[in-house]
């Protein structure tokens, strides 16, 4: 394989919060064109992750490489240089309220080219038309429904034709036929462009459609990762558990004790506190 076919290069990457790891020494790497899906229980670190991959947060120990560049020990100012090359769909979408669809999907033709305002509104037409949502740039996010902010919030991912894409559950929220039209793009992406995309999925059909290879995490680490077919043939009982949506099996429900013991830690007596602005308020 050619020397910069590896885009992404995670090594030992460990992240800590207070004393509990929630990402225990992770590594892989994503060649160019493929689509790796990272799937897992929720609260396993998958978000984690990917903010740790685009540069966002800083591990504790191990590190990550972008095109070659270790995007851990990178400036700010040099890790925005590295973030044209990229598009990242957030879990919440992340839209700017005040602004308008149009406007949000505008924003990185706006900040980082020097397209005239015609042209920009032309590429945010054609984003939109791609996500299913022509005609929509007037209305603003708290005009539209949790699945259309994320599908604005894939328009903008898209908008500098980004040869990689970061995903955070792009389909959740989504009825099944707009999934399905979202996975098209996707691979229409990765297929027609040679894109590279990271997208961390709870949705199995999808993840399977879309996959070139899979991780699934767990316990602060790797539980099994693989093509596809490997995933489904997978003799883990976790892994089986998981892609089946299976209620009984060895993932826990409850949080395990040191985790109990954390989230105790992070918010101290969270109910007292929400009761003393409750009566401040209303008082
Ligand atoms: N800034 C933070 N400070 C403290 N703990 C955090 C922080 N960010 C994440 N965590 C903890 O890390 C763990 C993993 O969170 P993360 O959001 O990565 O999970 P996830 O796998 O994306 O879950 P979901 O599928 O529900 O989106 C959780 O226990 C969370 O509370
Ligand atoms: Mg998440």
């Amino acid at each position: 394989m050619p020397a910069d076919s590896k885009i992404i290069e995670v090594a030992g990457l460990v992240r800590k919060f207070g004393d509990r790891a929630v990402l225990n020494d992770i590594s892989f790497n994503v060649d160019r064109g493929e689509t790796l899906v990272i799937m897992g229980g929720s609260g396993c670190g998958k978000s984690t992750l990917l903010r740790h991959m685009i540069g966002a947060m800083k591990p504790t120990s191990g590190l990550v490489r972008l095109f070659g560049e270790e995007i851990t020990t990178l400036k700010e100012r040099e890790i925005e240089r590295i973030r044209l090359r990229f598009g990242m769909l957030f879990q919440s979408g992340a839209l700017l309220a005040s602004l308008t669809v149009g406007e949000n999907v505008a924003l990185p033709l706006l900040q980082h080219t020097k397209r005239s305002i015609d042209e920009i509104e032309d590429i945010v037409k054609q984003k939109l038309g791609m996500v299913g949502l022509t005609g929509f740039e007037n209305l603003k996010p708290d005009e539209i429904s949790g699945g259309m902010k994320k599908r604005v919030g894939l328009a903008r991912a898209l908008a500098l034709d980004p040869e990689l894409l970061f995903s955070d559950e792009p389909t959740s929220g989504l009825d099944p036929i707009m999934t399905a039209v979202i996975d098209e793009l996707t691979l229409k992406l990765a297929r027609g462009r040679g894109m590279t995309a990271v997208v961390v999925s709870h949705d199995m059909t999808s993840a399977f459609r879309i996959a070139t290879r899979m991780i699934m995490l767990g316990h602060g680490g790797i539980v099994a990762q693989g093509t596809p077919d490997e995933i489904r043939a997978s003799s883990n009982p976790e892994v089986q558990q998981f892609i089946h949506g299976e209620a009984d099996g060895p993932i826990p429900l409850n949080l395990s004790q040191e985790e109990h013991e954390h989230h105790q830690h992070v918010k101290p007596r969270p109910f007292a506190r929400a009761r003393g602005r409750f009566h401040r308020k209303t008082a």
